[in-house]
């Protein structure tokens, strides 16, 4: 957990995240031009640790997370599972910031929705509710405005294992008052929360459930891994499905929390885009998927070491790709808009195709106003590489958007003052201080 930089309080997320300071109308001030050089430690995944906590609600016994990413949305859902019932425990200590969580008594009427509103990752706890209580009800959830983010899939699949599911006025009301049972489930698409949704709900419902067509992503590895370790019964039988032997009574679990592949690849990309070198501490390349490649071919250069690898820029510098966002092992669209801001400034041309989401080129008006030349027609981007961009003031709508205009602010000449910062602060732990370690110029400017 970062602490260096002087911070607002949040008086919402006090209780249940006594860690949590930052602000939303905190803004950084970012003077680029600084090459970067140094360690820089990858927290825990964001992506991972959301499930991993919604988890615990699946048993009365304790579990232990470790490598907790101190981010807002860990905040946030922190607060809604306190205000649930679930006890929580907070330490620091070489494994990173620890969560212990308790839900020996879970009172599924006590969610709220202001709460629920601030992140997408909510849905989720719908599936654990209904599996433990019988019953749940939950505001639509909120996030990013990055598409339409259905949630059909996790309902049609909770409704094949005998939950009755009705939405009102931006309200779900679920039931199974005989509990849930194991069904044949087939995902239209690869969808991971829809994956982490019917998976958590298979575990306490009686009977086998199958789940095909299921998201691959390294956080549902993370979440089975620990799953398992509570006693649950999933079996990887390839091919994209799990076979899931459901109604086990589970135990506690102590589990750590997977790095962060997007914040590595994040970071990969200021290393070479500041023409710096960046240790980067538990990571390895196969975490990228098809991310590792590509980012080699436009000049991201990674080398093995002991404790992780180095980021810095090839040789050849860096050079234009063509890229589509694809589900795991496919390239990540959550690097998307990282990997854009890279290529702002790549020799040559590039594509970028975004395939998971409609409306995430939100940052590609902000990274022009910085100069870069980008041209969107539907679902491309055409980056043409320029020899340098201007500091700017920007704003990021998401929370990937806001990693992409930290890097674009790294490498652009003068001042960059980025707004939106509570996205930054949704999905990073100390992004900006850790860079400030590595050498930037980034100071955090408090909201009055
Ligand atoms: C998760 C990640 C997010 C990442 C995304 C894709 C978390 C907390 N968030 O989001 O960072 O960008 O995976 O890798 O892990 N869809 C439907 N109906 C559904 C479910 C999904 O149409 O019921 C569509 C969505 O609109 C989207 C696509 O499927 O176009 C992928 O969504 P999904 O994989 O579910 O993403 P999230 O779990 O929301």
């Amino acid at each position: 957990m970062s602490t260096s930089m002087p911070h607002a309080f949040d008086p919402t997320l006090a209780t249940a995240a006594p860690w949590w300071r930052p602000r939303a109308g905190d803004r950084l001030v970012i003077r680029g031009g600084r090459r970067l050089f140094g360690r820089y430690p990858i927290s825990g995944a964001k992506n991972a640790v959301l499930p991993l906590m919604v988890s615990a609600l699946l048993t009365p016994h304790l579990v232990t997370l470790h490598n907790v990413p101190a981010s807002l949305d860990v905040a946030v859902l922190a607060t809604l599972l306190q205000r649930l019932g679930v006890g929580l425990a907070w330490s620091e200590g070489s494994a990173g910031l620890s969560l212990t969580l308790c839900a020996d008594q879970v009172q599924p009427g006590r969610i709220d929705g202001a709460l629920v509103a601030r992140m997408r990752a909510s849905v989720l706890l719908l599936g654990a509710i209904l599996a433990r209580c019988g019953a749940a009800s939950l505001p639509l959830p909120g996030g990013d405005a990055i598409g339409l983010r259905g949630i059909d899939f996790h309902l049609a699949g909770l409704r094949a294992m005998g939950a009755r599911i009705e939405l009102h006025s931006g309200l779900i009301r679920a039931e199974a008052p005989d509990g849930l049972h194991g069904a044949e489930i087939f995902l239209p698409f690869p969808s991971v929360g829809a994956t982490e949704n019917l998976l958590l709900a298979a575990v306490l419902a009686q009977g086998r459930t199958t789940l095909h067509n299921i998201a691959r992503e390294p956080e549902i590895g993370d979440l089975i891994g620990c799953l398992c370790a509570m006693g649950a019964k999933i079996a990887d039988t390839g091919g994209g499905v799990l076979a899931i032997e459901g109604g086990v009574q589970l135990t506690g679990a102590i589990h750590t929390v997977m790095p962060d592949r997007i914040e590595f690849g994040t970071i990969a990309c200021a290393a070479a885009l500041t023409d710096g070198e960046i240790v980067l501490d538990h990571t390895q390349a196969a975490l990228l998927g098809a991310a590792g490649p590509l980012l080699a071919e436009a000049g991201v250069a990674l080398e093995p070491i002991a404790t992780g690898l180095v980021a810095r820029r090839a040789p050849a510098g860096l050079a234009g790709i063509d890229l589509t966002t694809q589900p795991f092992p496919g390239f990540a669209t959550d690097l998307q808009a990282p990997v854009m801001a890279l290529l702002t400034m790549a020799r040559g041309a590039s594509a970028v195709t975004e395939a998971i989401f409609e409306q995430r080129f939100r940052h590609v008006d902000e990274l022009r106003r910085m100069g870069a030349n980008i041209q969107v027609q539907g679902r491309t981007a055409w980056v043409r590489g320029v020899v340098r961009l201007q500091g700017a003031r920007v704003t990021a709508s998401d929370v990937r958007a806001a990693a992409a205009l930290v890097l674009a602010g790294l490498a652009a000449e003068g001042e960059t003052v980025l707004d939106g910062l509570d996205h930054l602060d949704r999905g990073y732990d100390g992004m900006a201080e850790k860079l400030v370690a590595c050498g930037a110029d980034i100071i955090r400017s408090v909201a009055g």
